[in-house]
């Protein structure tokens, strides 16, 4: 496709297409509209036109985080926009939006604002950064996250996020992580931290060697009969249920990401017993509809996750919430996976107590709550 860049370029530059209104009246359509434009022309000069710029800066200011922000800077390497662009990454820490705004950051050499917010005194801000920095999978901003953890001055959740930033991902790097955990080289305080990592570990030989030693409840666990004659408190099952990872995959009580079944009403389907087993032994009993599938791609990758399909796509989610939509015809294989998608041994994160508070949580809650 050819457009005339030069009908273009005489079109935004032209004073009667986007001559500034008399009245001093902004028009944010128009705006837009020059926006897209100069997003089409290769090559736009932005010095060239203080309107433009003009059209660019209010567009920036009333669409921050919105459909056209990202590209406008990167476009146009505006680097006056970093502070826009910080606290985007800050704001979406959770989301590629986080993710995408924090590698722009990077690559227009502003990435040292981010490296900044690490060490800040705002500890909400600094665990942000971390994570943002984590999802960018930048390698020049992941090089500030070591010294965060080396330095016991900073408080637990930015270590820790800096933590998951370096070691959640890539089975690779959490054998390293494993190796640091078994000499003692990590600070006590981060043992929570690095167990949830390697506890989920994709690589079973690390999840399983990670089992044995973060194992809390020493020896054999309680039988699903023993533990049923404790009393749990569900206050303390409460904050287990965030701390031991049940939220990386389940909603209840308004936290978590729904990837497995929402256990907001749980405490009405199934019973103390019940609930036991299905963290104690998650294979046995798979809930309907969320049985794990492996799909194998004409391009060898293989995926995992829960699928809906219709008749040309197949959709899948992976844990963690993400969803991959794929034509069918890209697929050589898929098979239903025996095994739970729910990680067996959480309970061994827990002591036998703890696991009763988890449960006694689970089961209060109820419909109408
Ligand atoms: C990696 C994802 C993942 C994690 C982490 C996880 N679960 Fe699950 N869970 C699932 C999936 C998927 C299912 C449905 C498949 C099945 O029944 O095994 C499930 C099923 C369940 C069920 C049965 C629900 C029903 O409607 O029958 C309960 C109860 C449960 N999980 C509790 C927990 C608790 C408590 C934790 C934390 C200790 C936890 N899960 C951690 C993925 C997860």
């Amino acid at each position: 496709m050819r457009i005339s860049h030069h009908y273009l370029a005489a079109l935004v530059m032209g004073a009667t297409g986007f001559a500034l209104p008399t009245n001093g009246q902004e028009d944010p359509s128009r705006d837009a509209l020059i926006v897209e434009t100069i997003l089409r022309i290769e090559g736009f000069d932005l010095s060239g036109s203080t309107k433009v710029q003009g059209a660019v800066k209010r567009y920036l200011k009333d669409n921050w985080g919105g459909e056209r922000y990202l590209d406008l800077i990167e476009r146009f390497d505006l680097k006056e926009e970093a502070p826009g662009l910080l606290r985007l990454a800050l704001k979406k820490s959770e989301s590629p939006a986080g993710a995408e705004a924090a590698t722009l950051l990077a690559s227009l050499g502003k990435g040292a604002l981010l490296a900044e917010t690490l060490e800040k005194e705002d500890e909400v801000a600094a665990g942000q950064a971390a994570k943002a920095i984590a999802h960018s999978g930048d390698t020049t901003l992941m090089a500030a996250l070591p010294k965060v953890l080396a330095n016991p001055d900073r408080p637990l959740n930015v270590r820790s996020s800096a933590l998951a930033a370096l070691y959640g991902k890539d089975p690779g790097s959490q054998s390293k992580l494993l190796a640091m955990v078994k000499s003692n080289e990590l600070a006590e305080d981060l043992r929570q931290a690095a167990s949830e990592i390697l506890m989920l570990s994709r690589n079973p030989e690390i999840r399983e060697e990670a089992k044995t030693i973060f194992s809390v409840a020493g020896g054999d666990y309680p039988s699903i009969a023993e533990l049923l004659n404790r009393k749990g408190d569900p206050s303390k099952g409460k904050e287990l249920f965030i701390t031991k990872t049940c939220m990386i995959c389940h909603e209840a009580g308004g936290t978590g990401i729904n990837f497995g079944p929402g256990l907001s009403q749980i405490g009405d389907k199934l019973d103390a017993k019940a609930l036991y087993q299905a963290i104690l032994q998650p294979s046995e009993k798979i809930s309907m509809g969320f049985e794990g599938w492996e799909v194998t791609l004409k391009n060898k990758i293989k995926l995992v996750g829960i699928i809906e399909e219709t008749e040309e796509n197949l959709t899948l989610t992976m844990i963690g919430g993400a969803k991959q939509t794929i034509e069918k015809r890209e697929i050589t294989s898929r098979s239903k996976m025996k095994q739970s998608l729910m990680y067996p041994g959480l309970h061994q994160l827990m002591t036998p107590e703890e696991l009763a508070d988890l449960v006694s949580y689970l089961s209060s809650l109820r419909k109408g709550d």
